[in-house]
């Protein structure tokens, strides 16, 4: 464990393009934006950026239908800017990741233009195609994650394709070995760019069912992704076949070398299905997003039972990561900490303290809220297509908040961006300043993890702590402790100097033996 590897030791970031920062005044975050703002990711000590879709997309899904798989989207740039991006990130001692969207291409993508030209196309069966049902209708029961039927009948060839997201985002059939042949040369044209691995959009579903079978009905204790569609993906997703898919794809990263990553998003609902993505520890994914942990509420009870058992499985050699959010769900500080900064802090302390990788997402360093987007600016597919009511993503997805002036330090004065500010309270220019504050906060628990080997790789071992609090060793000399609950509480077998606490009147302070903690208050205790 004494070698450093960047993506196990290090810290990761995940940006949106679009909202991370305007380089020039159109409302739109851009890759010269995100060049701009490498300092605060470098002060901040970032080792890794993931990028959410670059690519060039008609943006039904804001990137994730993919038109060109080796081009830039005119919105964010150019291919020169990535260039750019990715080397002067270089000198700061950060990689760049890109999202890689295998599932499905664009139905704008020329493969699937020629596909749907005719039943004998050179593309034809690059895509899941499949004759009506006798009555005409959908040729099974699969529904789409985004609303209705996952079927699209072409009127012109006169048979359906399937597409378990929008219609607009056709799902490849990854059967085919022309498809997987490219989407090898993909990876490579990419590693040969000098991209440091990938995010894998629905690494867990790319494989369909060969013989499209119905998928069984959802049942009553199923979570709620699958009640809202009334099925479970056993057909249409989670096939075992993805395996083979995955280990191919891992030879061929370690084989271009550099120390490159796979990070999955492999939304599974039970942790021995998450612990299967690293296959035999270094021959499948290299992380692998764990959305139970994301997926659970905000306390001891059912936190730490869940980091416990993620230990537990995880084969010899795989490594955790953790997250607390992303572009897909509701923002950490309303979700988990419901605007109380205390819980917010505490968060923040539990993510970058536990054994595996941590992904921030832009703004869970100043604590940026979800932010409530008025129905007249909502543009994700989900709630526009979705049942009345359903929100959608996009308050997860809203600018980042530089500062509190006008543009907020994403864009130029007076510019409306393309999806509304949220609430600018929190933003960095001020917390920067201010010793007290969240990113402050962030900031010393990342250096303290860069200065301690026992925080990076250290064992995680969990500790006797009364109910609501929950406390761990990690490797030999190292203790956090956080109080999850309302009142006051009393750690005992606590011993060292806090290195960081999220109330910093306590840094420096001595401990010997037992600690009293506050409402949702923690330290990171060292010998
Ligand atoms: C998962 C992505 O994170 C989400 O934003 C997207 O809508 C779907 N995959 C489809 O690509």
């Amino acid at each position: 464990m004494a070698e450093r590897v960047w993506w196990r030791d290090g810290v990761l970031y995940q940006v949106y393009p679009r909202s991370f920062a305007d380089s020039d005044g159109d409302g739109v975050g851009d890759l010269r934006g995100v060049i701009d703002r490498l300092d605060h990711l470098a002060w901040l000590g970032i080792d890794g950026l993931w990028l959410n879709p670059t690519f060039p997309s008609p943006n039904a899904d804001w990137g994730f239908d993919v038109a060109d798989y080796r081009g830039v989207h005119p919105d964010l740039g150019t291919p020169d800017d990535l260039d750019e991006l990715v080397a002067k990130a270089g000198e700061r001692g950060i990689r760049v990741l890109l999202d890689l969207v295998p599932n499905h291409t664009s139905d704008e993508h020329p493969w699937f233009v020629d596909a749907r030209g005719s039943r004998d196309a050179a593309h034809r069966d690059w895509y899941v195609w499949s004759d009506p049902a006798p009555d005409g209708s959908p040729p099974n029961n699969w529904q789409s994650i985004f609303a209705g039927p996952a079927w699209e009948l072409d009127e012109r060839t006169g048979q359906y394709y399937l597409h378990l997201f929008h219609r607009k985002q056709p799902d490849l059939d990854w059967w085919n070995d022309a498809v997987r042949d490219e989407f090898d040369a993909i990876l490579g044209y990419w590693y040969e760019r000098g991209i440091a691995g990938f995010r894998i959009d629905v690494a867990h579903g790319i494989v369909k069912d060969r013989e499209l079978r119905d998928n069984p009905a959802a049942r009553e204790d199923d979570v709620v992704q699958y009640r809202r569609i009334g099925q479970r993906p056993e057909f249409s997703m989670l096939r075992p076949d993805v395996h083979d898919v995955l280990r191919r794809w891992r030879r061929l990263t370690d084989d271009h070398g550099g120390e490159r990553v796979l990070i999955g998003e492999t939304w599974v609902h039970d942790l021995e299905t998450l612990a299967t993505f690293y296959g035999g520890g270094v021959d499948e994914l290299h992380l692998a997003f764990n959305f139970v942990f994301i997926s659970a509420g905000f306390d001891a009870p059912t936190l730490a039972p869940i980091v416990a058992r993620t230990e537990e499985l995880l084969p010899q050699h795989a490594w955790p990561v953790w997250t607390m959010g992303n572009h897909d769900v509701t923002r950490f500080p309303t979700r988990w900490a419901e605007g109380d900064g205390r819980k917010v802090r505490l968060a923040l302390m539990l993510l970058l303290t536990l054994r595996g990788t941590p992904v921030l997402y832009y703004g869970d360093e100043v604590g940026m809220p979800q932010a409530d987007v008025p129905d007249d600016r909502i543009v994700d597919p989900v709630a526009v297509l979705g049942q009345p009511g359903r929100r959608g993503r996009d308050g997860a997805r809203t600018p980042m908040p530089w500062s509190a002036e006008p543009g907020a330090g994403f864009t130029e004065p007076g510019v409306e961006p393309w999806l509304p500010f949220g609430d600018l309270t929190a933003n960095v220019a001020d917390q920067r300043a201010d010793p007290g504050s969240v990113l402050t906060l962030v900031r010393d628990l990342i250096a303290l993890r860069r200065a301690r080997a026992d925080l990076r790789t250290g064992a995680y071992a969990q500790l006797d702590a009364p109910a609501g609090a929950w406390a761990y060793r990690r490797g030999e000399a190292t203790i956090v402790a956080l109080n999850l609950s309302d009142g006051p509480l009393s750690i005992a077998d606590a011993r060292g100097r806090v290195a960081v606490g999220t109330d910093r009147a306590r840094d420096g302070a001595g401990v010997d033996g037992r600690i009293e903690l506050g409402a949702w208050e923690g330290v990171v205790l060292t010998a």
